[in-house]
């Protein structure tokens, strides 16, 4: 028996070596760490279960079948992070550089099976060369099989994506459908093609991390949903994610103890700017309002001109879409929605509260973004906000205009309770835009013309620039003093914590992508 258990242990040991010490070696020169270091970081200590240790492939193309190591470039098990049970799978670099065949794919799917079955969510630690190059069209039916798998736990268990090194072709398909991506600054990318195959095909000279780096994903295309400084940071940002998520969607997010106190905030009352026109950050109102330190933001560098992320109320975990003054005046466009969009999706998935903060003149105008189809983006968002079911809160803070009203969570599409600061403006449009449309025959032939236009703007603005006209007709359930806006809205949230509504059967609903 001491025999078979060192062989046991000798094989183990094999498998902990991965590729061999050299390519660790040169793992770690890179400023990489190893799969099993990554993994060792994320879970909580000892709590790791590895499954699949021995797999190995099954090629005999090209003298495969002389090189194999056990594990096959994935590590794949469960355990606990902060004690709530977790899978993961990590790609390991070391072996074949990571690459997905037959047996690895076989692994992530028999993995992902098991986090459906048992409700729990599934992080992924993806450092590839792509499909394993020796064994053809195999390795790509394996990424297919893990992209069915991807959709069919989507709105099941919570799905992440850490990105730790290259992730490019086909392969990056399994992370954009998950729900967050991470990516680490200088250490990974993603692509569809890579840099040589676009300078073939459009001239263009770019570098790797131009082309798909993590700042490139975080700000330009919003691929990524944070860009970490190293790996460490993007695995803490994970555990930090995952806290405000239930395990599952029949489950509700865990609700940290709080006892209720004085909740005013008097600083609120005086935050609001003069001059209607003057930008602030909206992040200050967010983290005035939240508990202490509880604001995550979520594709903080891409769309700034709306705000998303999640944060917790009296403990429980809520999700907060919120227009952003202080870029673009937090007008809506294309970007801002599509992000905002999936975002709400997100929560309404996994049962999180949605909170709305809205200051917005309308949707940004122009050609680009009429071409680029704001017509169908902006659609998006309200879709999304009309579809949700989860506790649906607005707080308009100051401007609510146009068709952006109706977006914004309005009471029309679904919302459980609109408040308004008393600085609110909702209407149609600005009132001076108002005026010179109204007024125009009455006004352009008279007299001291310019004088008409100023009263009459006033006049617009007397009748529509509050939030009474709406609060009369009910689309505002109650004008509140800002100093009272988080206690109203921990009331609120209460109330509504076992809120319940179907929308209409069917098979599902066609979403404007
Ligand atoms: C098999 C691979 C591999 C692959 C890398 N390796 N990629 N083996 N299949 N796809 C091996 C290398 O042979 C090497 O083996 C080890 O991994 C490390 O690779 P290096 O090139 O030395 O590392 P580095 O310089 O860091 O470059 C990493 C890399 C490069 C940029 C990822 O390896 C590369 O370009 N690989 C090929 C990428 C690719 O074209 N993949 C297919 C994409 S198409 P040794 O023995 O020396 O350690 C695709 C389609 C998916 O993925 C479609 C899904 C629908």
């Amino acid at each position: 028996m001491d025999k078979k258990i060192a062989t046991l242990q000798h094989k183990i040991q094999q498998a902990n070596l991965g590729g061999g010490q050299a390519r660790i070696d040169s793992q770690h020169k890179k400023g990489k760490l190893t799969a099993r270091e990554r993994i060792h970081f994320l879970m909580d200590e000892g709590s790791f279960e590895e499954i699949g240790m021995f797999v190995t492939h099954r090629s005999t193309d090209f003298g495969m079948e002389r090189e194999k190591y056990l594990g096959d470039g994935v590590v794949t098990g469960y355990g606990t992070i902060n004690g709530r049970l977790t899978y993961v799978f990590s790609q390991d670099f070391t072996v074949f550089g990571g690459s997905l065949s037959e047996t690895h794919a076989e692994k992530i799917c028999k993995l992902m099976d098991m986090a459906m079955k048992n409700g729990a969510p599934l992080i992924g630690l993806n450092d590839s060369g792509g499909a394993r190059i020796q064994e053809g069209v195999v390795s790509l039916g394996g990424y297919a099989d893990i992209f069915y798998k991807n959709v069919q736990a989507s709105g099941l268990i919570p799905q992440l994506s850490a990105i730790m090194g290259p992730c490019a072709g086909g392969a990056v398909y399994s992370p954009a459908i998950t729900d967050f991506i991470l990516m680490v600054e200088n250490t990974s990318y993603m692509f569809v093609t890579g840099p040589n195959v676009v300078k073939t095909v459009t001239h263009e000279e770019v570098t790797s991390e131009e082309l798909g780096g993590a700042t490139t994903h975080a700000t330009k295309s919003g691929v990524t949903h944070f860009a970490c400084a190293n790996e460490i940071e993007a695995i803490n940002h994970v555990k930090k994610l995952l806290s405000y998520m239930p395990q599952n969607c029949e489950e509700i997010p865990s609700q940290l103890a709080y006892e209720i106190g004085d909740e005013s905030r008097l600083s609120l009352n005086t935050f609001m700017p003069q001059n209607a026109s003057q930008p602030y950050d909206i992040r200050e109102i967010i983290t005035e309002v939240a508990d202490a330190e509880s604001f995550l933001e979520v594709h903080k560098d891409f769309a700034e001109n709306i705000v998303v992320g999640f944060a917790r109320l009296a403990g429980r975990s809520i999700g907060i879409v919120a227009n952003q003054p202080a870029y673009l005046a937090g007008v809506l466009d294309s970007n801002s929605s599509t992000k905002a969009a999936r975002f709400v999706r997100f929560c309404d998935c996994f049962n999180i509260p949605l909170l709305v903060f809205e200051d917005v003149p309308g949707f940004l105008p122009g050609t680009d973004q009429e071409w680029n189809g704001i017509i169908t983006n902006g659609a998006k968002l309200l879709y999304a906000f009309s579809e949700a079911t989860v506790p649906r809160i607005t707080v308009i803070t100051r401007k609510a205009y146009g068709g952006a009203y109706d977006v914004m969570n309005s009471k029309h599409i679904g919302a459980d309770m609109n408040y308004a600061w008393p600085s609110a403006e909702i209407a149609v449009m600005g009132a001076k835009g108002a005026a010179e449309i109204i007024f125009k025959k009455e006004i352009t032939s008279a007299e001291h013309a310019e004088e008409k236009w100023l009263e009459k703007e006033k006049l617009y603005s007397d009748i529509f620039a509050n939030p009474y006209r709406a609060a009369e007709r009910g689309f505002i359930d109650e004008v509140i003093e800002p100093s009272q806006t988080r206690t109203k809205l921990i009331k609120a949230f209460k109330m509504l914590e076992n809120k319940v509504v179907n929308n209409p059967r069917k098979k599902h609903g066609n979403i404007p992508l």
